[in-house]
């Protein structure tokens, strides 16, 4: 009688333990994001403060084994992160198989040889009856040949722009690397204690044209552009002109402010041509077909064929800091009091893709850095 009534109460225990999981799953899915920029978009008080870590974190043990290990893995992360070693058999074996789908060299830039005046382009993530004509004025923007053609880089960091990156003082380390990716033109100047000054690549949705710069309209939107491009020197600005059909307009524009100032700028510019088909190919085999890439893991993507290791930053698509527990913004740059945004939870799957790269932190493949920097 007592056996059964013990078998019936961890029964009862497991179903309630079901439920919770599927309550956080649940929320997991609502609650979780990353990309596109938001550099102050102001968004109402949070009411819940403690609601989405709480939550998370239930779910991060109890949904999946998967997760309980992530857990108890990511907990050992931020206590020691000096236990992580560098894999490089790993890593090499890795980037030889992304070499099989992408030809990163060739795929970073359209060149003025492959394209020519009047072809029309397509949109990797548009309906294929959109077209853009190529006119001369973006061909005479485009590279000669890929500036990336037989560069190899020591170190690399590629630095995403997550909330978990707000007070991490890890600007130091950032700019110590050889090589810094960055995404979606974040801005650095201000957050140069967190995030590092240094820019070797960024990339530029043309859409920032349209929200942070009024589309270029007045004097004044023209010369804060034009001070932005300054300040990154030599840096390549990636252009991923040809995803979305609704870049089209203003990637005239850019095209318009950059034929204008020819000369003036020593930026250097990459216009990608469609190549999310081979990238999306490549990460199908480990699992994750989101309906996009988040921008953050194309970049992982591109720097594993230029560097000799490549660490992570900003990569934390959750609205809870796990070194102290607290609300996270979705972005480093988003203004106090931004709420996390869910904006991008279905389109990118970003909690698939950080257990991922968790994954290959844990193996040795990339170093993912969680921690406050000393
Ligand atoms: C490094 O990775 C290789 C290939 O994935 C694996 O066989 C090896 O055991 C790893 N070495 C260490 C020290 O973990
Ligand atoms: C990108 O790389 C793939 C695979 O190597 C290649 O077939 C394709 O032609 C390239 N596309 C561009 C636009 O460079
Ligand atoms: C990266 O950028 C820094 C300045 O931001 C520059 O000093 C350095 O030479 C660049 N590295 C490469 C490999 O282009």
């Amino acid at each position: 009688m007592v056996r059964v009534v013990s078998v019936l109460g961890l029964v009862m225990f497991s179903v309630a333990l079901l439920i919770l999981s599927l309550i956080s799953y649940v929320s997991i899915k609502k609650d979780f994001i990353f990309t596109a920029p938001k550099y102050a978009n102001a968004g109402g008080p949070r009411m819940y403060m403690f609601h989405t870590g709480f939550r998370s974190q239930l779910a991060m043990k109890f949904l999946d084994p998967a997760f309980t290990s992530l857990n108890n893995a990511l907990n050992e992360n931020l206590q020691e992160s000096s236990s992580w070693r560098f894999n490089q058999s790993a890593y090499l074996q890795q980037s030889k198989e992304i070499a099989q789908y992408i030809d990163v060299a060739h795929n970073f830039t359209l060149t003025k040889s492959s394209v020519r005046v009047g072809q029309l382009m397509h949109y990797d993530y548009s309906s294929h009856k959109y077209v853009f004509s190529i006119g001369e004025n973006l061909r005479s923007l485009l590279p000669d040949s890929s500036p990336v053609l037989n560069k190899r880089f020591n170190s690399c960091a590629v630095v995403g722009n997550s909330g978990i990156l707000t007070g991490s003082r890890c600007g130091a380390q950032i700019d110590s690397y050889d090589y810094v990716f960055r995404c979606n033109f974040a801005p650095t100047e201000v957050f140069r204690r967190d995030v590092g000054r240094r820019t070797n690549l960024t990339t530029f949705n043309p859409s920032i044209l349209e929200k942070y710069y009024n589309n270029l309209l007045t004097i004044q939107d023209r010369n804060n552009f034009y001070l932005s491009l300054k300040k990154l020197d030599g840096a390549i600005l990636w252009i991923p002109a040809f995803f979305f059909h609704t870049s089209a307009t203003v990637t005239r524009t850019l095209v318009d402010f950059f034929v204008e100032h020819k000369g003036q700028l020593k930026v250097r510019l990459a216009w990608p041509g469609n190549i999310m088909q081979y990238v999306n190919r490549y990460w199908k085999t480990k699992q994750l077909s989101p309906k996009r890439l988040s921008t953050g893991i194309l970049m992982f993507t591109l720097a594993s064929s230029l560097c000799e290791q490549v660490h992570l930053y900003g990569f934390w698509p959750f609205g809870w800091d796990p070194n102290t527990g607290k609300e996270l913004p979705y972005h480093y740059y988003d203004k106090k009091g931004t709420k996390f945004t869910t904006k991008w939870q279905e389109s990118h799957q970003l909690p698939t893709e950080f257990k991922l790269l968790f994954k290959m932190h844990t193996d040795g493949v990339l170093k993912l850095s969680l921690s406050h920097c000393a």
